[in-house]
């Protein structure tokens, strides 16, 4: 197996790239990414038998190339950050929806087998109270530029699927954490902030749930899709993680040393959504998948130590990310 992963030197896709090479030696993988702000080539460096391109999605003559020459096509790269989306759309309606679409024409001419990328976000967002979890038949209702652009590249991939009989399956995640992740993303953004002296920063009230995942859970998820999903199908990936914002920061503050009640509250982000919840049935009961991360606070305390180890991977994202937040206001 050849299998191409773009947006590969991602926080997502390079923890997936780690897995596969780890847990399936016999592979060879090309990382397909442009190396935006948000990837970083150190993420994959050093492994044998992966190699990088660095190239756009939306180069139809680059990525026609790479397609040709690999058996399979994991599609991870996109513009991810909510935050971003709402100051600047474009780079998201571009990569996320006309890259999504050369994605799909490359496969299409080389009959190779796609897995897309998705999240949960394409479904809107829940009341706090409500017992109701996204299921695969959820209607999308996304909210942002960014959830609407990934909507769209979801309905992409099913009118390919159905039109043109391309061979490819969806999987929507809900919120990750772990290793490697940008510190414009909350976790980090706050680890480092704790790090640099300064407060955690929760938006608005900080009652808005987000259901969290290990990055390592969802890239075993993908992995069994890839293998053994059912072509045409969507899976949710999710381990029931539920959590306030609140919650989150004051365990952050609390596993490093620091009084729970020690962070600040600035504006809230405009069309903010509530709550997220993944019911992964589908998954398990077809697949057999389960998640090994199920201790947050365990996968937390991993994930500051790592911050805390590597301040030469974040630094240089740092001082940007934080002019970018100051002058948005939050
Ligand atoms: P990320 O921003 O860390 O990584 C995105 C990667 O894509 C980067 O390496 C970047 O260089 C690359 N990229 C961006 N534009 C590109 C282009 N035009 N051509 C080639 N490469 C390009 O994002 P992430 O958090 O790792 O998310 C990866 C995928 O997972 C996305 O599709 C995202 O929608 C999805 N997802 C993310 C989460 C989450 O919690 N972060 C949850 C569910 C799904
Ligand atoms: P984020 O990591 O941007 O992911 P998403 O918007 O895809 O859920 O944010 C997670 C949650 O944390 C979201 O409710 C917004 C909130 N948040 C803060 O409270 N403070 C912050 O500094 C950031 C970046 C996010």
């Amino acid at each position: 197996m050849r299998l191409l992963v773009t947006g590969g030197a991602g926080f997502i896709g390079s923890n997936f790239v780690r897995h596969v090479h780890r847990e399936r030696p016999e592979w060879e993988i090309v990382v397909y990414d442009l190396l935006t702000y948000a990837g970083d080539r150190r993420n994959v460096e050093g492994l044998e038998r992966v190699s990088l391109v660095q190239a756009d999605v939306c180069d139809e003559g680059a990525l026609d190339a790479a397609v040709a020459m690999c058996d399979a096509v994991v599609h991870f790269a996109a513009e991810s950050h909510n935050d971003n989306s709402l100051e600047s759309p474009l780079p998201f309606v571009q990569t996320n929806l006309v890259g999504t679409y050369q994605v799909l024409e490359a496969v299409r001419r080389h009959g190779r087998r796609l897995h897309h990328i998705s999240t949960d976000e394409v479904y809107g967002d829940l009341a706090l109270d409500d017992p109701a979890r996204f299921t695969p038949e959820t209607a999308y209702n996304p909210s942002s530029p960014y959830s609407s652009t990934k909507a769209g590249s979801d309905l992409l991939v099913r009118a390919w699927v159905r039109s043109f009989g391309v061979a490819a399956t969806i999987s929507n995640c809900s919120n990750n954490y772990g290793p490697y992740q940008h510190v414009e993303k909350f976790i980090p953004r706050q680890i480092t902030e704790i790090l640099d002296g300064r407060r955690p920063k929760l938006y608005g009230a900080g009652e808005n749930v987000r259901d969290w995942i290990h990055t390592e859970d969802h890239s075993s998820g993908v992995l069994a899709i890839l293998e053994r999903g059912r072509l045409g199908e969507t899976y949710l990936i999710g381990a029931d993680g539920e959590l306030s914002n609140r919650r989150v920061v004051e365990l952050i503050l609390r596993l490093m040393g620091c009084k729970p009640d020690d962070y600040e509250h600035v504006t809230d982000r405009p069309g903010h959504d509530l709550r997220y919840a993944i019911d992964a049935s589908k998954l398990r009961e077809e697949l057999g998948w389960r998640p090994r991360y199920r201790d947050f606070e365990a996968g937390l305390e991993a994930t500051i130590a790592w911050y805390r180890e590597n301040p030469d991977w974040w630094r240089p994202q740092k001082e940007a990310t934080e002019a970018r937040y100051q002058a948005i206001g939050r």
